[in-house]
């Protein structure tokens, strides 16, 4: 099912009127939870997201660690039926704390093994700054997992990812350029600074979210593992960077959020983006929440 009207069309017949729908995005202010079993089309393309990671954040009660992981299961279940039989699900997920087992232990490690997808590779996303500790190492990647419906038939764009970052470009064996001239063979460890902590958090893209993600970071993954046309969805779309990113590479994007205060600036930067002549300054300075932290 890869029309994307059509896919607006079902989804508001499930769910209701939605908060926000353009040509490529619909916004859908509702609990992801609440809908998952009720979808029985394959929808997207790619899953891009980065769900709650019950550490207490301002969106989120606290479970006990096993509701967490159910809850987890539950989701990554449903929106993995989601997917075509191409389809990826890239996972950004942090460290928990757990009493008398462990400080920072990986989300991942709690659910890698109960999830019905291929688990292709891990990206390990590091970031330029955040709490400094004293008696652990300062705390400076997450993850983003990299999970494959099959695993011979998946979408990988090398050459829309290549890092530009060549030490000599002009390097060259028996007269022919060494390198790559669109940049070097991306590796796994992507280094991108944060936006809501470090000398990035009053870049002009911040906005009053506490967790929102840098675009470079969803670009890459759109471009790198979607292609222009394809469908995404980010069940939990927070700013609605996944939007944004969408809106700019060409792909078509379904978000929900369960909070409406985030619902508006998820729709705020996507219209910001279709109609960018009516904008000025999006989230002036003094709005930007900075006393929020993400790690
Ligand atoms: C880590 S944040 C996502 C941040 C996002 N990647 C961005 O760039 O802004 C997780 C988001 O999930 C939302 N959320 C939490 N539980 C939800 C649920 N059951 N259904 C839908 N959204 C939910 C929260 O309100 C929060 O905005």
């Amino acid at each position: 099912m890869k029309n994307f009207n059509a896919v607006k069309e079902y989804l508001s017949s499930l769910i209701g009127v939605p908060y926000y729908v353009a040509d490529n995005c619909i916004l859908f202010n509702t609990d992801t939870l609440s809908v998952l079993g009720r979808v029985d089309r394959r929808l997207f393309d790619a899953i891009i997201t980065s769900p709650p990671y019950n550490i207490g954040k301002e969106y989120e009660s606290v479970k006990p660690l096993n509701d967490y992981i159910d809850w987890s299961v539950e989701w990554i279940t449903g929106a993995s039926a989601m997917l075509n039989p191409t389809g990826a699900l890239l996972l950004n997920l942090g460290y928990v704390s757990i009493e008398e087992q462990g400080h920072a232990i990986p989300l991942p490690y709690l659910l890698w093994d109960k999830i019905p997808l291929y688990l292709n590779q891990e990206i390990v996303w590091n970031y330029s700054a955040g709490v400094a500790c004293k008696n652990y190492l300062s705390p400076r990647n997450e993850k983003v997992l990299w999970y494959v419906k099959s695993k011979d038939n998946y979408t990988f764009n090398l050459d829309a990812i290549r890092d530009k970052n060549v030490k000599y470009p002009n390097s060259k064996r028996n007269g022919k350029p060494r390198v790559n001239t669109l940049g070097k063979n991306p590796s796994d460890v992507w280094e991108i600074a944060k936006v809501t902590t470090g000398y990035n958090r009053s870049s002009d893209e911040r906005t009053p979210h506490p967790c929102q993600f840098p675009t470079d970071l969803i670009d890459r993954l759109v471009l790198g593992f979607t292609n222009e046309g394809d469908i995404v969805f980010d069940p939990f779309i927070g700013s609605g960077t996944t939007f944004d990113s969408c809106l700019r590479n060409n792909r078509f994007c379904v978000g929900f959020e369960i909070k409406r205060e985030y619902c508006e600036i998820a729709k705020k930067r996507a219209v910001a983006i279709l109609r960018p002549q009516q904008q000025t300054s999006l989230f002036p300075i003094n709005q930007k929440v900075l006393q929020y932290e993400s790690v």
